[in-house]
């Protein structure tokens, strides 16, 4: 494979370093910058490669992982390059029953609605056997790649939330009614997938990840009470369990302006921000940690004038603080022109930040 070309940085460089010094806060040449779903449809490559391919069967397959991984790299200089996978592929191998459906989403056609529905999930995940094609597409990547591999898994409570609801959820009333009907079963499931989501990402970093994301995508869907309650201590126990690892742990959420303090909390090296708070008041929120984000995904849709303008507007929010990881704020939507990425990245890169 001619990979080896995928970045024009070489190890060791201040571009292959940049995105780990950030999320040290340590100081950085230029901001860093990658996309969520960096690896995805708006990239016709991608589309050609998964053409009549189902999406689980391409994340089980090393060698698509690698390809589809490296895509984005190729076109562009990206600080980090993020593992293809997705957030379902660990409780599919514990015989959750998921698909996913193109244009929805992850499906699970027997829901887990209460107690008895727990027993037909296996609890313990086995990462060489379960996972081995993961494990396998990193170590083939940390080969090929020169800036530094991102790790992920989805937390407890947006996992939960496709497991009970059977789909993506608007309101995620299922959810909420079994955590609050049912909190002993509620406790069992976070309890299940926490040591899931633990082994999960401690066998990625083994293999080579060399940051780990957890996606608790939908945790904005909680009051604070709620989270504080239901979901922090699940968290906490998380990014507990992983703190021996010498990697940065990024907790990432979409609406979760009001959650930001406790996600912090929970013990994330690096806090993941979405679009609706501007980026200073969410690092005041965030106090004490790295900060990675936000431009809105649909602004990237936009006249370039437009995303001009909003990207320097989260580049003068960030105001040169050591630990700023540049995103957008939630994934690439399939309708973006890589193009428009391409000119963004080159944007941040042109900003110089905190090379003091
Ligand atoms: O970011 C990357 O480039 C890495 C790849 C990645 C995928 N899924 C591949 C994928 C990552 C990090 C994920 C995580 C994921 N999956 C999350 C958390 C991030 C987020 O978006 O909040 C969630 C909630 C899922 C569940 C899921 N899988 C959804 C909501 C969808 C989209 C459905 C659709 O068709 O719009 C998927 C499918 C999926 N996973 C796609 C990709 C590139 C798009 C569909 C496809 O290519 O077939």
């Amino acid at each position: 494979m001619a990979v080896l070309s995928a970045t024009s940085s070489s190890p060791g460089s201040p571009a292959a370093d940049r995105f780990l010094r950030a999320c040290r806060r340590e100081a950085v040449d230029r901001t860093p910058v990658w996309f969520m779903r960096q690896a995805g449809r708006y990239l016709p490559e991608y589309r050609a490669l998964r053409e009549g391919k189902d999406i689980l069967e391409a994340c089980r397959s090393p060698e698509l992982a690698v390809e589809i991984t490296l895509q984005p790299l190729r076109r562009m200089p990206l600080d980090a390059a993020i593992l293809f996978s997705d957030i379902m592929v660990p409780v599919a191998a514990l015989g959750a029953g998921v698909r996913i459906v193109d244009g929805v989403g992850p499906v699970v056609d027997e829901p887990l609605r209460g107690e008895a529905d727990l027993r037909r999930l296996r609890d313990r995940l086995e990462p060489e056997t379960d996972v081995g094609f993961v494990l396998e597409a990193i170590r083939l990547l940390r080969k090929e790649l020169t800036v530094p591999l991102i790790g992920f898994a989805g937390a407890p409570f947006t996992i939960a939330s496709y497991l009970v609801e059977g789909g993506p959820s608007r309101n995620h009333e299922r959810t909420k009614g079994l955590m609050w009907s049912e909190p002993e079963t509620w406790n069992r499931l976070m309890e299940i997938l926490a040591g899931v989501t633990s082994t999960y990402l401690r066998a990625q970093a083994d293999a080579g990840a060399q940051a780990l994301q957890i996606f608790d995508s939908w945790a904005g869907a909680l009051d604070p009470e709620d989270y504080a309650r239901f979901v922090l201590p699940v968290m906490h126990g998380i990014f507990g369990s992983l703190s021996d690892l010498d990697v940065p742990l990024i907790h990432f959420g979409v609406g979760t302006g009001e959650l930001l303090p406790q996600m912090r909390d929970a013990g994330a090296t690096v806090v993941g921000v979405d679009w609706r708070v501007p980026l200073d008041v969410a690092w005041d929120r965030v106090g004490d940690a790295a900060v990675q984000g936000n431009l809105d995904p649909a602004a990237c849709l936009a006249p370039w004038d437009v995303v001009e303008r909003k990207a320097a507007g989260v580049l003068r929010r960030a105001d040169g603080r050591r630990g700023h990881v540049f995103n957008l704020g939630h994934g690439v939507l399939p309708q973006t022109a890589p193009e428009t990425l391409q000119r963004l990245v080159d944007l941040v890169h042109a900003e110089v930040e905190g090379a003091t």
